[in-house]
């Protein structure tokens, strides 16, 4: 049975300031995921604010939405065979020192901030992370 998805992936500021894009796009492919619409985008820290909205009693969200907010990102739809499942194993744990080997945020995370991607983290959060930049 197909159980074709589709997710939202952010390359952070961190990843697209050392030229990763292609190197992180790459290992999509590598992994059935297709990139079916992909931008570079320089978001506000208002925007920033309402995509994290989620995380807004936590004590990080302040530095989180000043860090989404700090420069260029590429933002991306991936689709394919259980995508959101597939997204967050290639990308590994939030924080690069407990990742496992192999993983996006292992090869290139900095810190529990700059770890250089994001993936939704459910069917229902990749429909909303989706449509908020893609459908309007
Ligand atoms: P991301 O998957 O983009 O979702 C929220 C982000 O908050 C997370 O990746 C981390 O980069 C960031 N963050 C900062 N501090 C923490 C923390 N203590 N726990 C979880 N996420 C954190």
């Amino acid at each position: 049975m197909s159980n074709t998805e589709q997710t939202l992936s952010i390359i952070k500021p961190d990843a697209v300031e050392r030229n990763l894009i292609d190197e992180i796009k790459n290992i999509f492919i590598q992994n059935n995921l297709n990139i079916i619409d992909s931008k570079k985008i320089h978001i506000s820290k208002d925007e920033a604010a309402e995509f994290y909205k989620v995380h807004q009693s936590k004590p990080f969200y302040n530095d989180l939405c000043n860090y989404l907010s700090s420069g260029p990102i590429v933002v991306m739809i991936l689709e394919g065979e259980g995508a959101v499942f597939v997204n967050r194993k290639i990308m590994g744990s939030t924080d690069p020192k407990k990742a496992e080997d192999n993983t996006i945020r292992k090869l290139y995370g900095i810190s529990i901030d700059k770890n250089s991607v994001h993936g939704s983290d459910s069917l229902e959060n990749a429909q909303k992370e989706i449509e908020f930049f893609f459908k309007n």
